[in-house]
This record gives structure tokens, sequence and C-alpha cells, in this order.
């Protein structure tokens, strides 16, 4: 289902972390072989279709508006002193998007907290232009409520304490390298991976087992995957009713349980 009527069914301050990809908002257009499901597809226009059933192409005032409703949502359900994982990247075609959004999300009254890069192993098409670097790295923006900004936690290790009391934490450097995805699936071209998740779970969300972390792009399940091998609960919203049934499975399987 849509995340923003997933919201309004939710009770305010049930969840501790959201951990996401949204769409980009790309408005990449080109053929594409493996998808024919979108709403431009349908009309007869190619698309490049990042994601089954969904092709990403809205206006930026559009997609801003759709990011500013769902970070009302957010701040709904999102526990005092919780901690929203937003994956983004930029693209040529639309270089703007990222960066509108996060403009927008700032002004619903949040403020980022950290930047993690997400170093992949590889970045294809990018690694075959002649003209710019190869882009191996997307961001994972942490974004918190911005009168929390001083009050929530990470799980950074405290390494010493001064005589004076004073806490002093380990570092972890704002950066987790990770592969691109858990293996080729035809129903969306950004998904996450179950490393990228845990390494930021183990992170950012609280390790008690009650932690419930929510994703309301859930895509192919990525998101379950990582906090089922952490043990934690999850939850997510997704449109797309193939990759639904695709993310059931994959859950179903690391929670050890036979398959449909
Ligand atoms: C970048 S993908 C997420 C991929 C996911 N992290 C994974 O590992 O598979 C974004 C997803 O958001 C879905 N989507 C787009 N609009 C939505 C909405 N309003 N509510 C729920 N899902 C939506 C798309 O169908 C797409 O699968």
């Amino acid at each position: 289902m849509n995340c923003l009527d997933l919201m309004k069914e939710m009770d305010a301050g049930c969840v501790d972390v959201i951990l996401t990809s949204p769409p980009y908002n790309t408005n990449k257009k080109g053929s594409s072989k493996v998808n024919t499901n979108t709403v431009h597809a349908k009309q007869g226009e190619f698309t490049y279709a990042r994601y089954d059933g969904y092709d990403d192409n809205l206006t930026n005032d559009q997609y801003c508006d759709f990011v500013a409703e769902c970070f009302k949502g957010f701040d709904k359900v999102l526990k005092p002193n919780g901690v929203i994982l937003w994956n983004a990247s930029y693209g040529n075609e639309n270089a703007n998007a990222m960066f509108l959004a996060l403009n927008r999300i700032i002004q619903e009254g949040f403020t980022i907290a950290d930047v993690i890069t997400w170093k992949k192993k590889s970045a294809l098409p990018d690694n075959q232009s002649p003209n710019k670097a190869t882009r191996l790295c997307e961001f994972v923006y942490v974004i918190v409520r911005s009168g929390e900004f001083k009050t929530f936690k990470a799980n950074k290790k405290v390494s010493s304490v001064r005589p004076t009391g004073q806490k002093m934490y380990s570092p972890f450097y704002n950066f987790i390298e990770a592969p691109n995805n858990d293996g080729k699936n035809n129903l969306n071209k950004a998904a996450f991976s179950t490393k990228l998740v845990t390494s930021l779970l183990e992170l950012y969300a609280p390790p008690e087992k009650e932690t419930v972390v929510f994703d309301p792009f859930i895509g192919t399940g990525t998101t379950a995957v990582g906090a089922v091998a952490l043990g934690m609960q999850y939850l997510g919203s997704e449109i797309s009713a193939e990759q639904v049934k695709y993310s059931i499975e994959r859950i179903k399987v690391a929670k050890g349980e036979q398959p449909c």
C-alpha cells in the first residue's frame, strides 16, 4: 500500500528507526527490456522503469510535496529521539531532486545530523563514462527532529571516561562499504544490500529485540531481511504487489520458514 495511507493507520510513536530508500525522482527515460508495467510504459512511452509498477517521474514540486507529506507521517510514527536513515542520490537527468527534497525536509522541522557514504563495488553505467569519475557512492542522510539534535544517540562505544566524567567515544567514520544489492532481480534496479542495512542498524537502532524498524518504501524487502538478521521487528509498505510478494518470500527464508 501507499506509505502515506499506512502511516495514517499507524499509532503515534510506534517505530524506533525509519530506514528507507525513497524513489529519487530520477525522471529517467529510455527503453526498458525488463519492465513494461509502469504508467508511462502502459501509455506507449518508453521508460527506464527502475521499479516494478512505478516510473519515478514526478515534477520536482510534486516530488517535494510528497516528501513533505512523508516527513509529516514520520514525525507522527517515530518515537522521541528516533532516527530516519534516508538513502538518496542524484542523477544526470534530474540532478536537483535530492537537494530540493533535503531542503524541504529541513523546512518540515528536521535536521541532518550526519551523512553516511555508502561505498559500492561498482556503479554502472557511470564507470563506462569518459568524461566523469566513476560514481561509487550514494548517501544515507541521518535525519532527526531539529529539537532532538543533541539528545538522539547512536550506538558508538565509550572508549574512555576522563577524570572529569566526560565520556570519549570510539570514532565511527562516515563510511560503509557494502554491495550494490543482494543479487539481481527484475523488480527493482535500486535495492539495498543486507550488509548496508545491518551496518546502519548496528550503528543507529536501539539494540534491544523490541526495536521496530520501518521502511515505508520497502521494495524487495531488504530492510526487513536485515532487521530479522539482527533480531529486530520490522514493518514496511510498498505499492508494487509483485515486490510485496517477492519480499514476503525473502523474509520467510531469512526467518528460516518454508517459502510458499
Ligand atoms: C528505491 S526503491 C526501494 C528499494 C528497497 N530498498 C529494496 O531494497 O528493494 C523505492 C520503492 O518505493 C516504492 N514506492 C514508490 N512510491 C511509494 C509509496 N507512495 N508508498 C510505498 N511505496 C512506494 C517503489 O515501488 C519502489 O519499489
